[in-house]
């Protein structure tokens, strides 16, 4: 399996349109590379391709990575598009992809419906664009070679369907984890995780390779930063730090492991900062646009 980091950054990217905060600053001023908002394709070799959550940026992420480009008139090594949420970082993308091209769109029925409650997503043609409904637990194929299970990751309903009182710690079809394999490696990606649970744990026993949920470098990052009132667990997404953060309830599995979907606020970005030296320690990689591994 090869991978290929689209955008690193969680929703909003790096820089953000509307933020001043140091790392936007300093992403604005060339000293970090700016990224992305949080996509990952997939290969398993062949000049095939998949996407997993299509972000608002698709358009320059696919021009910036050359595997990606049309072969042809009227073209795309884009085999198929999984959602693993229905957060408009993860599904916006579709609308650049409405160009009368077939794929396929995979995703469990609950984010299915999120696309089919917005009308915007018609213009996503459904006779050449069909759209997959996926049970949890079920095995399919991503592409020719590349085979996938969605499962359910603790989590919450999109932000812009959010009522008045929202569990954010939903197990079911709203968030999910994909499982990734071919002949010789197992993978995961995560991007979005409202808690590691003894279930989750288990589930990514086998991996390989893991891209996980680095939104937030503490639950109270956006507070202390004056950029959001939220904490991270309300936003749905476990913390890297911290005696219940991914990095130590994570630290035993020995697959390679990647933070991905990175919020701006988060310290990791520097390359000079305590926090991103902690990460690197506890030998995980910090995911970047552009960033090619294999398996
Ligand atoms: C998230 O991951 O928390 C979402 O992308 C939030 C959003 O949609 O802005
Ligand atoms: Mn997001
Ligand atoms: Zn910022």
């Amino acid at each position: 399996m090869k991978f290929l980091v689209l955008g690193a950054a969680a929703g909003g990217g790096l820089p953000q349109w509307n933020c001043g905060c140091k790392n936007c600053e300093a992403a604005r001023a060339g000293e970090i590379p700016a990224s992305g908002q949080s996509s990952l394709a997939v290969s398993a070799g062949k000049g095939a391709w998949s996407i997993l959550n299509a972000s608002p940026d698709i358009r320059a992420q696919m021009q910036a990575n050359p595997a990606l480009h049309p072969r042809d008139l009227r073209d795309t090594p884009v085999r198929s598009v999984l959602l693993t949420n229905g957060d408009i970082d993860h599904i916006a993308g579709l609308l650049s992809m409405r160009e009368q091209t077939p794929f396929t769109l995979f995703g469990t029925s609950e984010i299915q419906s999120v696309l089919a409650d917005n009308r915007i997503f018609d213009a996503v043609s459904r006779e050449k664009v069909d759209r997959r409904a996926i049970a949890l637990n079920q095995d399919f194929e991503l592409h020719d070679g590349l085979s996938a299970r969605l499962f359910a990751v603790p989590g919450k309903v999109p932000l812009f369907m959010e009522g008045e009182t929202v569990q954010t710690d939903l197990v079911g079809e709203q968030t999910v984890g994909v499982r990734l394999w071919d002949d010789d490696s197992v993978a995961y990606y995560i991007p979005g995780c409202a808690a590691i649970t003894d279930r989750l744990l288990a589930q990514i026993a086998d991996a390989d390779q893991l891209f996980f949920d680095g939104t937030l470098w503490d639950d109270d990052e956006m507070i202390r930063t004056g950029t959001g009132v939220k904490t991270g667990r309300r936003m749905g997404h476990v913390p890297i730090s911290g005696p219940d953060g991914s990095m130590a309830a994570l630290a035993h599995l020995p697959a390679r492991k990647t933070y991905i979907h990175i919020n701006n606020t988060n310290p990791i970005w520097l390359p000079d900062s305590p926090e991103r030296a902690a990460v690197l320690a506890a030998g995980w990689r910090i995911a970047r646009d552009g960033q090619e591994s294999a398996t």
